[in-house]
């Protein structure tokens, strides 16, 4: 008995994470599992600590995973499990340069989060936090022929960026609203899409080339009354042109579902206008999504922990 507990792996967990991928961590029985039990994000000095002489992590995309925590986990590291489909937290160079495989969460946060997409488009089209919020301060006077007016998706034109799993996913929900044009873009110029669309959805991944992509020229190509929305990473987003495109009129109104830094400092200036609607990063929030990523992440580890073929791993 004592002998076979000394030969179990190491795993580190960074948070507290839905109980279906715990019980399957737990119950395995080939790995010591700690966890940081919180829902908060673990410190950084205790990550560090956490982590030495893990065989297994299991990370969130809050987790900034670079050579300072592949040092602190060692020699032993096998496999990174990142409860997320997004990996640009991961230092992806580094962990291949080490034999380290990667784990994560595609296809299961599609549906979830192309809905939470398309839900975020109709709030801000529609202007929804405005009215409710003259509902509850008394603003609501009367019923009047151009008040709390937006924008709708019957007959419009709408541009996606980044036409992968969750792009594809959200333009087909999309589709029965009535749109007329659905434009794309790859990596070939942008400016068809920019000057056409009365609707701009972002949902590339985070890479150098889309880091910063939706900037002030970027802005500038819209129409005045589109729309523009993002549910990939804030980082594509220049806050500042974004900000100043939103107050001068430039464009429309913008919902964001991720934003830099998160969370997003309460007094931060895209928070005082109306025409921003923001969310904290809630795309794959729903009980039964964050259940299965989590089942998903723990079937990833173990997998990698025992040189297994993983459910879905990444491609270094
Ligand atoms: P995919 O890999 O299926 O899709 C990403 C798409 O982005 C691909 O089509 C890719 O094209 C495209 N892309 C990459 N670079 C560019 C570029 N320079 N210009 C235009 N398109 C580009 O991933 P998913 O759809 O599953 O997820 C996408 C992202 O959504 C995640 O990386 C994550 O950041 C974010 N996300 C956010 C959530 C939230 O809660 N808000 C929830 C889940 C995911 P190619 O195939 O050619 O590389
Ligand atoms: C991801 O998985 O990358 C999302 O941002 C959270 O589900």
């Amino acid at each position: 008995m004592m002998q076979g507990a000394r030969q179990l792996m190491k795993v580190y967990v960074t948070r507290r994470i839905p109980q279906e991928g715990m019980k399957i961590l737990t119950e395995a029985g080939v790995c010591k599992v700690s966890v940081w039990d919180s829902d908060e994000p673990v410190p950084r000095a205790e990550l560090l600590k956490g982590v030495a002489g893990a065989h297994g992590l299991l990370c969130l995309l809050s987790d900034r995973i670079d050579t300072e925590v592949l040092d602190a986990a060692g020699p032993n590291l096998k496999v990174i499990s990142t409860l997320s489909v997004g990996f640009d937290h991961l230092a992806i160079n580094e962990i291949k340069k080490r034999g380290v495989r990667v784990g994560y969460t595609p296809d299961v946060l599609t549906d979830a989060t192309a809905e939470l997409t398309v839900a975020l488009l109709l709030a801000t089209a529609r202007r929804l936090p405005e009215g409710i919020d003259e509902v509850k301060s008394g603003g609501w006077s009367s019923w009047k022929p151009l008040w709390l007016c937006g924008y709708g998706l019957s007959g419009s034109t709408v541009g996606v960026i980044g036409l992968g799993r969750i792009g594809l996913a959200i333009a087909r929900r999309l589709k029965p609203f009535g749109v007329k044009r659905l434009l794309y873009s790859g990596r070939m110029p942008l400016d068809a899409l920019l000057t056409e669309s009365d609707f701009i959805v972002v949902s590339c991944s985070l890479t150098p080339e889309t880091q910063g992509l939706c900037n002030k020229e970027f802005f500038s190509k819209m129409k005045n009354t589109a729309v523009f929305i993002n549910s990939s990473r804030g980082s594509v987003v220049n806050q500042e042109d974004l900000y100043e495109a939103l107050s001068s009129g430039q464009i429309a109104a913008a919902g964001l579902d991720v934003t830099t830094p998160e969370p997003l400092p309460t007094d931060h200036p895209l928070l005082t206008l109306k025409n921003c609607v923001i969310l904290p990063h809630i795309g794959s929030a729903t009980y039964s999504t964050r259940g299965i990523m989590a089942e998903l992440s723990a079937n990833n580890l173990l997998a990698g922990l025992s040189g297994a073929a993983m459910p879905s791993e990444l491609a270094l």
